[in-house]
């Protein structure tokens, strides 16, 4: 009997399948909505010239291959914690911080949850709906995976009032993933009130809440966009933040992330440094320097962050237009108001209330890519391809 006998085969990443049947799809027109990457009005995802010159610049200044050491990329950990705690913050200089390199956003994800595990986490809860790999996460740790609501699709905004009401049934010590900006998959993001009322919220009731930054500057800019997670720290007092420059960065394959924790006392954040440490001992034995490299280079160089940050504004630029302009051509050939909100909801992705089956007559039919969830992305669309685009969900909306 053969070793592997014991493992059924797991169904295929749809995600992956959805590319795959993209490129061999031979039809003249087709447009690939499903893709989880930002590209630019051409179509491409191409590394960004800020990092470009980063990255000659490390090559040519490097000298060793040499481990970094558990916590990867110091400057890049104070670069992110300036980020996301703020430059003077005196949990910084108090001892009440953490921070590591971590292998991308998932990596953080990992760490957090692994540290969720030993702290006594049972069960986890995640948005409904969510990205697939926070679910795909916990159950890998053997954590139980729970589901808070998130949005009311009928106003395409976060509805806190059911948030709160399904995490109430969440025990002390449960963990939770809430996303910063830009919510994967609805685009739906918190107001500040919200964050403050679930940062009051989780303090209350003993809530080991991690939150997942992995689109920083993609909804309203650098700073905006950590507002809402600096809200609920100061409310919540003690949390966790994985955070990803993946896409911000464009730095996907190189695996660019850090783990942060903010404490109370000093007493508790180093005790969990051993155990994050200790985590990534277990698994990556060292976090991987490239990206983390690339970025300590830009936010520590004043040209260069500049020159990051302009990038950084033209994506964002660029999907807010294509928002408007998509939404308003879906008001115009529906007749109704309903996806106007596509404006409100911020970053790559957005939810349009279609079928499974309708995602896949589209494809078969019309040569629309999306997965059937619904979910598009905002910039696998350009501006000329948008009254085609809107003409398609149309017929399916
Ligand atoms: C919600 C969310 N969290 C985290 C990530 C982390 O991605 P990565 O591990 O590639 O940095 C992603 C990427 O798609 C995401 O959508």
């Amino acid at each position: 009997m053969s070793l592997y006998a014991s493992l059924s085969t797991l169904p295929p990443d749809a995600l992956l399948g959805l590319m795959t049947a993209y490129r061999e799809d031979k039809r003249a027109e087709k447009f690939d909505l499903g893709v989880g990457v930002y590209k630019d009005e051409a179509g491409n995802t191409p590394i960004l010239s800020a990092v470009k010159k980063a990255e000659a610049r490390l090559i040519a200044a490097q000298d060793t291959k040499v481990y970094e050491g558990p916590r990867g990329n110091v400057d890049f950990c104070t670069h992110v914690e300036d980020f996301v705690f703020g430059a003077g913050a005196p949990a910084r200089t108090e001892g009440r911080t953490l921070s590591f390199t971590a292998p991308g956003g998932c990596g953080a994800l990992f760490a957090g949850t692994s540290l969720m595990r030993r702290m006594g986490t049972k069960k986890v809860w995640v948005s409904k709906p969510t990205w697939p790999n926070h679910p795909n996460v916990v159950r890998s740790l053997g954590l139980v995976v729970g589901e808070y609501r998130y949005a009311d699709p009928e106003t395409g905004t976060a509805d806190r009032a059911a948030m709160i009401a399904d995490l109430s049934q969440a025990a002390p010590g449960d963990g939770v993933i809430i996303q910063g900006p830009c919510h994967n998959p609805t685009g739906i993001d918190l107001t500040l009130e919200d964050w403050r009322a679930l940062g009051a919220f989780a303090r209350e009731r003993g809530l080991a809440v991690m939150l997942d930054v992995a689109y920083h500057g993609f909804a309203g800019g650098l700073a905006d966009d950590m507002a809402g997670v600096q809200a609920f720290l100061a409310e919540a007092g003690e949390g966790m933040v994985a955070y990803s420059c993946s896409k911000n960065f464009g730095l996907y394959r190189e695996r660019a992330g850090c783990f942060m924790a903010l404490g109370e006392a000093p007493e508790g954040i180093a005790a969990a440094t051993t155990h994050v440490a200790d985590i990534g001992r277990a698994t990556w034995s060292m976090p991987p320097a490239h990206g983390a490299g690339i970025v300590a280079t830009i936010l520590g160089d004043k040209a260069l962050r500049a020159e990051w940050e302009t990038e950084l504004t033209s994506m964002r630029e660029r999907m807010i237009s294509l928002r408007k302009a998509l939404a308003d051509a879906l008001v115009e050939r529906t007749g109704s108001n309903r996806l106007a909100s596509l404006t409100t909801q911020n970053g790559m992705f957005s939810q349009l209330p279609i079928t499974p089956e309708g995602a896949k007559k589209l494809r078969e039919e019309l040569g629309l890519y999306m997965p059937a969830s619904g979910r598009i992305n905002i910039a696998g669309l350009n501006m000329g391809d948008i009254p085609r685009v809107a003409e398609i969900l149309a017929t399916a909306l």
